[in-house]
């Protein structure tokens, strides 16, 4: 995982990141309203990637706070540096580290993550690490993905790709997936020590692109729709993409094309402090 992140899709997030925090700026604005951050706090942002949330929340919680983003992926750090040398707030900083073993002393109030969770090899480890960061009491708030069927920026132009589809392709099985389900979500926080766990059904409208045509080349750029015009022959790749604009079109409007997506906003606490990793 951490080599992917240092790899291929690193390196497309690093070159996507402004238009990527354009698209996804509204879950972190949800994620950041439930956590409710406030002057002074210690903020630590997990998975950051491009640091736009680490930089969101230096603001909130600043005078007196600060923001650390913790990541493994170097090309997305070096985007998130150069954001914060550019202007950035100064209460944030970036860390490059694989968040299932980084030791972190408990000397967080909040620990948020939009989408940096997902990718575990182990989750028990990894969320047991971040109780560890947190002071007793603190709180854990993280967006993650409900599953992709109800999701509109997945189903549209997934629905016309895959009539083109030789072979079914399985999103569910997508790592980005592997917290929309909240009973496991529930159960793994709490097996890593988390309690009073809540998910929240979250929906957002996603800008995904300025007009028909930005938004096809967003979406076939991201996972799910490279993963699904693979199953595409190469001959009915064209088609494909046509069928995408015809679908698209119809959630186009003046300020461009939205589609909705369905998120979970999960807060958990962490009730006593913890040094061991299981
Ligand atoms: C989908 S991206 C989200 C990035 C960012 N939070 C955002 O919303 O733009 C997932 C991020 O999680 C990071 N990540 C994956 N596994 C990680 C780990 N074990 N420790 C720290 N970061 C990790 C990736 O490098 C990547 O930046």
């Amino acid at each position: 995982m951490a080599q992917i992140w240092n790899d291929d899709d690193g390196e497309r997030w690093a070159a996507d990141a402004d238009r990527r925090d354009r698209v996804l700026a509204p879950v972190g604005e949800a994620l950041l309203t439930a956590a409710g951050l406030r002057p002074g706090e210690q903020v630590l942002d997990v998975g950051c990637g491009c640091g736009a949330t680490t930089l969101l929340a230096a603001g909130q919680v600043s005078p007196g706070g600060t923001a650390t983003g913790l990541d493994v992926s170097a090309p997305m750090l070096r985007v998130a540096s150069a954001r914060q040398e550019s202007g950035g707030p100064a209460n944030g900083r970036f860390v490059h580290a694989d968040a299932q073993t980084h030791p972190m002393p408990g000397l967080f109030d909040v620990v948020i993550s939009r989408f940096g969770t997902m990718f575990f090899t182990d989750p028990v480890r990894a969320f047991t690490a971040m109780g560890s960061a947190l002071r007793p009491g603190g709180r854990m708030v993280l967006a993650t993905w409900q599953p992709p069927e109800v999701n509109a920026w997945l189903t549209v132009p997934g629905e016309a790709i895959m009539r083109h589809a030789t072979a079914p392709v399985d999103l569910r099985g997508r790592s980005m997936f592997t917290q929309s389900d909240p009973a496991a979500v529930e159960a793994l926080l709490t097996r890593a020590g988390f309690v009073h766990v809540r998910l929240e059904d979250v929906r957002v409208p996603l800008h995904v692109g300025a007009d028909v045509a930005e938004a096809v080349e967003y979406l076939a750029g991201t996972g799910p729709g490279r993963a699904q015009l693979a199953a595409v022959a190469d001959a009915d790749r064209d088609a494909a993409l046509a069928d995408m604009r015809t679908a698209l079109t119809g959630h186009a409007g003046p300020g461009g094309v939205r589609l909705e997506a369905a998120v979970w906003i999960v807060t958990a606490f962490s009730d006593a402090p913890r040094t061991a990793a299981r």
